[in-house]
């Protein structure tokens, strides 16, 4: 069937979700990340999430190598960090302060919450590969969660 993708793409962007930047360490050692809002809750035993990347993206062939990576939800305060991740080529980590856990995973400070992973399966995903992880350790900081709807940036407001 064919689709309009511009049409298709604004109306999958009306599910609004939160923002991610997924990290790990490529072949060579260099530090690799990516922002994303394709990640998802998917199983409680085992402890499993999922993401995809596109298959073009340069950091595609690190994360699908990888045997571990982690997920981090970024905060309100951290758009600029969005969109550093989201800038291809750039020079991502250089002023984001960050850490290398015992995984030789870089951790970014001051997210939301931190889902550690060990890679469980690559799927194929059409132009995307489906990325799913079982996570070994998670950080929930409680701080405010960065939302993006509609192509834009938005903080949630809670209906009591
Ligand atoms: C809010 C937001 C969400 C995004 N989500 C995804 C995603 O889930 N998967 C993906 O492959 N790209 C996503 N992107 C685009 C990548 O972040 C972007 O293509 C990035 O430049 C890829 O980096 P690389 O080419 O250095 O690997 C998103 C971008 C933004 C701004």
């Amino acid at each position: 069937m064919f689709l309009d993708a511009k049409k298709f793409r604004e109306a999958l962007s009306t599910f609004a979700t939160g923002v991610t930047v997924v990290t790990t360490k490529d072949g060579d050692g260099e530090s690799v990340g990516m922002t994303a809002s394709s990640f998802n809750s998917v199983s409680m035993s085992p402890p499993l999430i999922l993401w995809s990347v596109a298959k073009n993206a340069k950091s595609a062939p690190a994360f699908k190598d990888a045997p571990y990576f982690s997920v981090h939800v970024l905060s309100s305060n951290q758009i600029e960090i969005s969109n550093r991740f989201a800038t291809s080529g750039a020079d991502k980590f250089k002023n984001t302060p960050h850490i290398i856990n015992e995984n030789n995973v870089p951790l970014i400070s001051d997210c939301t919450s931190r889902f550690d992973c060990k890679k469980y399966a690559v799927h194929d995903g059409g132009d995307h590969w489906i990325v799913l992880g079982e996570v070994l350790t998670f950080e929930d900081s409680k701080r405010e969660g960065l939302v993006f709807s509609g192509g834009s940036y938005a903080t949630a407001t809670l209906i009591k």
